[in-house]
């Protein structure tokens, strides 16, 4: 039985949780927005709009704050334009990075909108650098946001939509440094520069623009950003004001660092779950890379550090296109997102967007579909069951002793790990035990204010591989849970092996 012991105070606050940590993303890959959100208006799958209901409403109900679109790198070949009009007068085009298929443009900007709308989700418009214009950029942002008589605002309520969206969020394009142009650190800070200053903000719309950032542990990438911005010179806020305001980091978890056996989804041994946990940690010194750089340069927290891409990736189900990255989803998912969501709330100060890949039918999805049919994923019942910790207050833990770790070949890690916030007179506690076989004890003095334990629920399955199909939708689903416990001052939670679970408590 291993253990960790911890302290925290409730009565201190820590940064706050952005519920833009919980955010989402949809590409124009395999079967994400095609199938698995949008049926069109004659399917015989429910949908408002062309929309599916059944996806809607599971998104809905663990509270999605935002949605990326359109990539990815997707992004950086599409032409907005493109996108909008009446649907069958919409020029086709080559999905060229996702399985080489013809892309009809029958989801364009409005069906995206609307998808926003249904779901209560901010957008997230991710831009074209890599094979787009300045130009084209700024009409984009001026078409979706600007009132009155603008020749983009007219063209907009010619296609059926008189009045100006709201959009706060902002990419300038992805993956610079690959699939979005291949670019040096330096080309981008200037085409950044140069694109953001045209996405102006019209009508009160106020952008929150979000540069391409680097791959992984590119921590170079970050400096020469950071650099570009530095150097401009003006008060800090103004200059912050007039070029992008974040920048995005991609991180993905796999079984091996071979691209092309990245391992399977289900069919997996302890040698690559040990793997795994060891890759899924390296989020934690990532972040912090990250944001040692940019404190350097931004003491103050002033530009926002954006994961837009995390998440497992593994070979695509056996049978299925490659293009597609079609994957299963366990209890391992379900592992690693609780361990990604501990590393953000533990810096939330200068992480302030995360955005898991993706939310539908592609890498760790929240809901997978079939026809008519749709399974909540594990990694789904892990953002609903930490749902409360979206813009609640973080309250750090101090560990004072843990012994539990994993020791093997691929490398050590902590198998345990948890997370404390608060909000509106209750608190929310995460605890993941990643042990394989062993189960585990988690000891927290919470001083600073008196508390009663409430609600508990644990996430577990006989084995990490165990996942949810049409058959049997239901094999890992949260249940109740009586394994939370005060005594004196201290929560004790006892864990099964890898396992998930969640204690909520009343505040006095
Ligand atoms: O999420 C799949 C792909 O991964 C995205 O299109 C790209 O940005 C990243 O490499």
């Amino acid at each position: 039985m291993t253990s960790l012991n911890g302290v925290v105070d409730l009565d201190v606050a820590g940064p706050t949780i952005s519920r833009h940590l919980y955010g989402h993303f949809a590409e124009h890959l395999g079967r994400c927005i095609y199938e698995g959100f949008w049926v069109g208006e004659d399917s015989g799958i429910q949908n408002s709009a062309g929309i599916r209901d059944d996806v809607v409403q599971a998104l809905k109900d663990i509270s999605i704050p935002n949605l990326r679109w359109p990539g990815g790198c997707f992004a950086d070949e599409y032409h907005w334009m493109n996108g909008v009009g009446p649907r069958e007068e919409r020029p086709s085009m080559v999905n060229t990075h996702w399985g080489d298929v013809v892309e009809d443009n029958s989801f364009g900007t409005h069906e995206f909108m609307r998808l926003c709308e249904l779901l209560g989700a901010q957008p997230y418009v991710s831009g074209n650098v890599g094979s787009g214009t300045v130009a084209e950029m700024a009409d984009w942002v001026e078409y979706l946001t600007r009132s009155g008589d603008a020749p983009m605002s007219r063209l907009r309520a010619e296609h059926g939509h008189a009045e100006p969206w709201k959009v706060p969020f902002w990419g300038i394009g992805n993956e610079s440094w690959g699939c979005g142009g291949n670019m040096t650190a330096e080309q981008y800070a200037q085409l950044a520069s140069q694109f953001a200053t045209y996405c102006r903000n019209h009508d009160g719309n106020e952008l929150y623009r979000i540069a391409a950032g680097p791959n992984r542990d590119d921590y170079a990438w970050t400096e020469t950003l950071m650099k570009s911005i530095s150097t401009l010179g003006g008060p800090v806020e103004e200059r912050h004001h007039q070029r992008w305001q974040a920048l995005s980091f991609h991180y993905y978890t796999h079984a091996s660092d071979d691209w092309k056996h990245k391992g399977s989804a289900t069919g997996f041994d302890a040698d690559e779950y040990h793997a795994t946990m060891v890759n899924a940690w390296r989020i934690d010194e990532i972040v912090r890379g990250h944001s040692r750089v940019m404190d350097a340069y931004d003491p103050d927290a002033t530009v926002g550090l954006v994961c837009d891409e995390w998440g497992t990736w593994w070979d695509v189900e056996p049978g299925t296109n490659p293009g597609f990255l079609f994957q299963q989803n366990t209890m391992r998912d379900a592992l690693v997102a609780g361990l990604h969501f501990d590393v953000f709330h533990a810096n939330a100060r200068r992480l302030v967007m995360a955005n898991i890949a993706q939310t539908v039918n592609v890498l760790q999805a929240m809901v997978l579909t079939d026809g008519a049919q749709m399974v909540l994923t594990p990694t789904y019942h892990v953002f609903a069951m930490n749902a409360g910790h979206q813009d609640a207050t973080h309250h750090p833990v101090q560990v004072t002793s843990a012994d539990a770790r994993s020791e093997g070949d691929h490398g050590s890690y902590p198998t345990l790990s948890t997370s404390v916030s608060s909000r509106d007179g209750s608190a929310l506690v995460s605890l993941t035990n990643l042990d394989l076989d062993g189960p585990a004890t988690v000891r927290l003095d919470l001083r600073g204010r008196d508390w009663q334990v409430g609600a508990a629920r644990l996430l577990a399955a006989p084995t990490p591989q165990a996942h949810n199909t049409v058959e049997d939708p239901g094999a890992v689903a949260p249940a109740a849970f009586d394994g939370a416990r005060r005594e004196g001052s201290t929560l004790v939670v006892d864990l099964p092996a890898h396992s998930f679970a969640t204690v909520e408590l009343t505040l006095a």
